[in-house]
């Protein structure tokens, strides 16, 4: 009998995490029913289309497609998540290799990493303030004339972040070939291709957006 109100209140604490649990599922939005599934893979599939690499597009697009539905502003918006997790992984893995390069003989490869980690560094900053100005988007005004002025500055810190990326790459023409090298270029290609397609979906969005 003594162990009774402690398993009261171990059912009442469960409980509790069961609500908790169930507020903390994101509401449908207000208005708009939750599209079938079927529905959301054939929408990202035609929106990736318009993308460079329209498999990568489809695949790492995946996990977001319950909070996406068949949005193409969420969809933009969840491409440019995708690309800033890859490109911060990127730095993590460029800030490693330039640790360990800063003990090397290798001049060349040091200094390019160094540069390299910069360039990821600012790209993740570009989609940091694209992600920002896409939670915004209305905020300052529901005109098309703003809603194109907030998406003109999202498009231009996209493309700053290719360039980046591109410049990380070029920075490397003139270290010699290694795993080092070989390293940094699959990564960095890794994280172009997820930045290119974004562009191309944000790029999407407001050309559907000026439409009829
Ligand atoms: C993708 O685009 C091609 C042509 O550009 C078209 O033939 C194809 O039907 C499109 N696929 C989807 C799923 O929209
Ligand atoms: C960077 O190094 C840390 C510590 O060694 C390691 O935990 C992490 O996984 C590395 N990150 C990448 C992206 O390689």
């Amino acid at each position: 009998m003594q162990s009774q109100p402690s398993l009261r209140l171990l059912l009442l604490l469960l409980l509790l995490a069961a609500v908790f649990l169930l507020l903390l599922q994101p509401a449908p939005a207000a208005g708009s029913p939750a599209p079938a599934p079927a529905d959301d893979s054939d929408f990202r599939r035609a929106s990736c289309n318009v993308t460079l690499y329209p498999d990568v597009c489809y695949a790492t697009l995946a996990r977001y497609a319950p909070s996406v539905g068949r949005d193409p502003a969420r969809l933009a918006h969840a491409a440019i998540a995708v690309s800033l997790v890859k490109a911060q992984r990127a730095a993590e893995y460029v800030s490693n290799l330039s640790r360990e390069a800063d003990y090397g003989a290798d001049r060349r490869a040091a200094a390019a990493l160094h540069d390299c980690l910069e360039n990821f560094g600012d790209a993740a900053d570009e989609m940091r303030g694209s992600l920002k100005q896409m939670r915004q988007l209305g905020a300052a005004g529901s005109g098309e004339q703003s809603f194109r002025f907030q998406m003109s500055n999202v498009q231009t810190w996209m493309s700053a972040a290719l360039t980046d990326e591109d410049t990380c790459t070029d920075g490397f023409q003139d270290v010699a070939d290694g795993p080092v090298k070989a390293g940094v270029s699959r990564r960095a290609g890794a994280v172009k291709k997820v930045t290119s397609n974004a562009l191309a979906l944000v790029n999407s969005y407001v050309n559907q957006h000026a439409g009829p």
